[in-house]
């Protein structure tokens, strides 16, 4: 398979890129540097240069907090770049993944989410997530659209990603511990995102790890666990503590209607996959 893989300096977009050369895939890689997304004419040109059996769109703005003074910006490329993509995909008649989030849920149904439930967004990304979807699926029937959330993998520069480093040097850390969410380690949604274009049933998935979720605290602990680190070195705080510009769902477990109804195997249980990461 030919596949475009956008954002290619990101965590996810780096195991992606990873899993598809190894497979043996034609991999075109482009940065944001390389190809905005929000750049219309650009995504379009190149669609025209180039074909691609699948486009995988791992470029977005993730920067959850800065998102509240740069909604435009962040807009541009979560919403307005996604449909440019799944417009620009429909032209070539390609396979469409796009990527969003746990965060298009506002966490109150004290339950995992699936399909069934209704997105209700609270802050800008989260919102701009939740159009980003609209508008894959809004301008091309066949979009595939990955809800994922707590994302760790190499290459990560966010807390599940970076944390284990700082515990290894004996440094405490605070973590949250009344905030609920199943992560996911990149390397494993990476060969999902994959495989669903290769399915190439369009509809909403949702990607995680197995199993029951956790707390950063939990995760922080687990950490602690496989590398025979002191728990004590994981301070659990309330997620309220930190007032951040962005509100976050305080419980947005994800579990998926299709994946195995498809012919998908659950993805490993996220101890597993930290345990991987970690090695
Ligand atoms: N990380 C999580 O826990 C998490 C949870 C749920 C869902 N997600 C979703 O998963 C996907 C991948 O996230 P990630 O963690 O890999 O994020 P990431 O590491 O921040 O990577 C995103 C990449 O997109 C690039 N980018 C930003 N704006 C762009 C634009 N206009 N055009 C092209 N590229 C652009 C960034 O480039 P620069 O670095 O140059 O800015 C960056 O390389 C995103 O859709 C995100 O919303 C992430």
């Amino acid at each position: 398979m030919k596949v475009l893989i956008t954002g290619a300096n990101g965590m996810v977009a780096k195991a992606a890129i990873a899993y598809c050369q190894s497979i043996g895939d034609e991999v075109v890689t482009k940065t944001r540097q390389e190809l905005d997304i929000s750049d219309r004419e650009d995504v379009f040109s190149l669609f025209e240069q180039e074909k691609f059996d699948a486009v995988l769109n791992c470029a977005a703005y993730t920067n959850v907090d800065g998102a509240e003074t740069n909604q435009i910006v962040c807009a541009m490329t979560n919403d307005a770049g996604v449909g440019n993509l799944a417009k620009a995909s429909k032209k070539i008649n390609s396979a469409f993944v796009t990527i969003s989030t746990d965060y298009v849920f506002d966490g109150t149904k004290g339950d995992f989410y699936t399909q069934r439930d209704q997105p209700k967004p609270q802050g800008v990304y989260a919102h701009t997530k939740l159009l980003g979807e609209n508008q894959a699926r809004l301008n091309y029937a066949r979009s595939i659209i990955v809800r994922s959330g707590w994302i760790f993998g190499e290459g990560g520069t966010n807390f599940l990603s970076v944390m284990h480093k700082f515990l290894a040097e004996g440094k405490s850390i605070k973590a949250i511990s009344d905030s609920f969410g199943t992560p996911t380690f990149a390397k494993d949604l990476a060969k999902r995102l994959r495989e669903l274009a290769e399915l190439d049933l369009p509809a909403i998935y949702h990607v995680t790890n197995d199993g029951e979720g956790t707390t950063f605290a939990g995760f922080a602990e687990k950490v602690c666990e496989l590398k025979g680190l002191d728990k004590k070195l994981v301070e659990g705080v309330a997620m309220d503590s930190l007032s951040r510009p962005a509100p976050r769902p305080r419980d947005s477990r994800l579990r998926c209607l299709f994946s195995e109804k498809f012919g998908l195997s659950p993805l490993q249980s996220w101890e597993k996959a930290l345990e991987e990461f970690l090695q």
